[in-house]
């Protein structure tokens, strides 16, 4: 089966009501990002982080996949589809997607601030004082501006052997998510799924955009190569 590998940023999850990060009114509003998503503020305040992530944890209970997130897991019927996001939401995984690959962590998993390996599941609130079984504070399993990506050496093979990439929902500003395009081979066809897209031209001269939301652009763009077995 040809590799789909696809790279998705928030905008894939806005349609199901989470907000982007830079768009007019931003997760960010009210707080800056360094003050909620990085070390620095979780040492400074980390009752405000918590409490962050606390409400993104419930708003995430509460919304549902989209016929975006649906369209990536009916691919799956004749591609091998590896799902790089950068999302920490589980809308991929509910939706039915087998391989997700999660660059900037999980809302819904926690770990040791003592020992990064120590993840555990975790839905319900997190609060000064729940401690790991070797009594570190528990914070969000997120990587925090700063913060190593462990997942992008995994993510760059995975890029290196895909017959197609998807870009749905990203500005493409954070890196190293965003560097992942240049490790598709040569002449890899390249669709972007954006409203106001990143990219316009690629070097290989191999980008199709597709300016619309994800909801709209993503599902006729699978059918079509689910149709076609062989995508343009
Ligand atoms: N459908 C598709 N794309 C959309 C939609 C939609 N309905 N609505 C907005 N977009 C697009 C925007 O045009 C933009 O290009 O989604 C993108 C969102 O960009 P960002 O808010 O920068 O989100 P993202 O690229 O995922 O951010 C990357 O930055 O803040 C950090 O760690 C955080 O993972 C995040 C990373």
């Amino acid at each position: 089966m040809r590799k789909v590998v696809v790279l998705t940023g928030a905008g894939i999850s806005a349609e199901s009501g989470l907000k982007t990060f830079r768009d007019a009114n931003g997760l960010w509003e009210g707080h800056d990002v360094m003050e909620v998503a990085s070390p620095e503020g979780f040492r400074n305040n980390p009752a405000l982080v918590l409490d962050f992530y606390n409400q993104r944890r419930r708003q995430l209970l509460e919304v549902s996949p989209n016929d975006a997130h649906r369209a990536l897991k009916d691919l799956e019927r004749s591609f091998e589809v590896s799902i790089i996001t950068q999302n920490v939401d589980d809308l991929h995984e509910r939706a039915g997607s087998t391989h997700v690959l999660h660059l900037h962590g999980e809302l819904l998993k926690v770990r040791s601030s003592g020992n990064a390996k120590d993840v555990s599941h975790w839905k319900k609130d997190l609060h000064l004082g729940d401690l790991c079984e070797q009594g570190h504070q528990l914070r969000p399993h997120i990587v925090w501006f700063g913060e190593m990506v462990p997942a992008m050496e995994e993510a760059i093979a995975l890029t290196r052997n895909a017959a197609i990439l998807l870009i749905i929902g990203t500005s493409m500003q954070v890196y190293p998510a965003a560097g992942l395009m240049e490790f598709v081979p040569r002449g890899t066809p390249i669709y972007l799924v954006d409203p106001k897209p990143a990219l316009r031209t690629d070097p290989n001269k191999m980008l199709k955009v597709i300016t619309k939301n994800a909801v709209a652009g993503v599902p006729p763009l699978v059918d079509q190569w689910l149709r076609e077995e062989r995508p343009l």
